[in-house]
């Protein structure tokens, strides 16, 4: 017997797909649906995101800037829409979601470890963040693997000590799983690029597009949050929109920042 055609359905998983949306409110709660599937679509796209990543870093170890610089251009695109969708849950009114908010119980975006991939894979590295997902599961296994890997900066000063340029020692030989931090003798590494090489100067300018982009995103969470439940704590346990506060106007790349009032 050979195997039943591909269809749709079967190739996409279309009926286990449509199976996870599970809401815990009695009726239930119209506006439950539209949390479930928002949550589920983001991550999807981080998923989605962590894999071009990856792809990114391969490229710049390679050598090849401009497919590097392609799939840079995919993660952007859809960094946009992850920006975008929260217009959608915007539509949601504090007492829309009032009515199935204590079904979350302790249920919160902490416990997303692909969005702390996402952040290990950029440099933002937080040994704390490792504590809420245990060893043996799943998101504990990925996310300490993405810990103690280098990051897209890491690859990126690689990339430029490969092309010639004097990236310092101990830029190249940092611990990767420290936060990257600020160099001034990179920065006056950068300043050369950006004012010789036309071709890499516009991988900086890529970079600070997903630095900038990651930034927004936080705002309009902040922001989103801010207009949903106002100063009440998050179910995560946190003061809510005050801590998400805190972690507005933290860039990524920090050297590629610096350098901007010296160009
Ligand atoms: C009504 C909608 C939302 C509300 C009221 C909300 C609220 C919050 C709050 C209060 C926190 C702080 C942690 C806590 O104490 O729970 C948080 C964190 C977080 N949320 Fe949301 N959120 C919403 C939608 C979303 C969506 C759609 C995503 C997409 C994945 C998301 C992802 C995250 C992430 C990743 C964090 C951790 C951020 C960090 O620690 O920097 N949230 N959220």
């Amino acid at each position: 017997m050979s195997d039943p055609a591909v269809t749709y359905g079967s190739y996409l998983a279309i009926d286990e797909l449509l199976a996870l949306q599970r809401p815990r409110s009695e009726g239930p709660e119209h506006d439950e649906m539209l949390f479930i599937v928002i949550h589920q679509v983001y991550e999807l796209w981080f998923k989605e995101i962590l894999h071009e990543l990856d792809q990114v870093m391969r490229r710049l170890e390679e050598g090849d800037v401009t497919r590097a610089q392609h799939t840079m251009k995919r993660i952007l695109t859809i960094l946009k829409v992850l920006v975008a969708q929260l217009d959608i849950l915007e539509t949601m009114t504090p007492l829309e979601f009032q009515s199935f908010r204590t079904r979350l119980e302790a249920a919160s975006g902490f416990q997303s470890d692909q969005f702390r991939q996402l952040e290990f894979a950029l440099g933002h590295k937080v040994r704390g963040a490792l504590a809420r997902f245990p060893e043996d599961s799943r998101a504990g296994q990925a996310l300490r693997q993405r810990f103690d890997a280098r990051t897209l900066w890491d690859a990126f000063v690689h990339y430029l000590s490969r092309e010639g340029y004097g990236v310092p020692a101990d830029v190249l030989s940092r611990d990767v799983t420290q936060p990257v931090s600020t160099s001034d003798a990179l920065q006056d590494v950068l300043i050369e690029v950006y004012r010789t090489d036309a071709k890499n100067a516009e991988l900086c300018e890529r970079l600070v597009d997903l630095d900038e982009g990651l930034q927004e995103w936080r705002y309009r969470h902040v922001k989103m949050v801010q207009r949903t439940i106002g100063t009440r704590p998050g179910t995560g346990g946190s003061s809510g929109a005050s801590y998400l506060s805190t972690t507005l106007m933290q860039p990524l790349f920090p050297d590629l920042w610096a350098i901007r009032a010296r160009l």
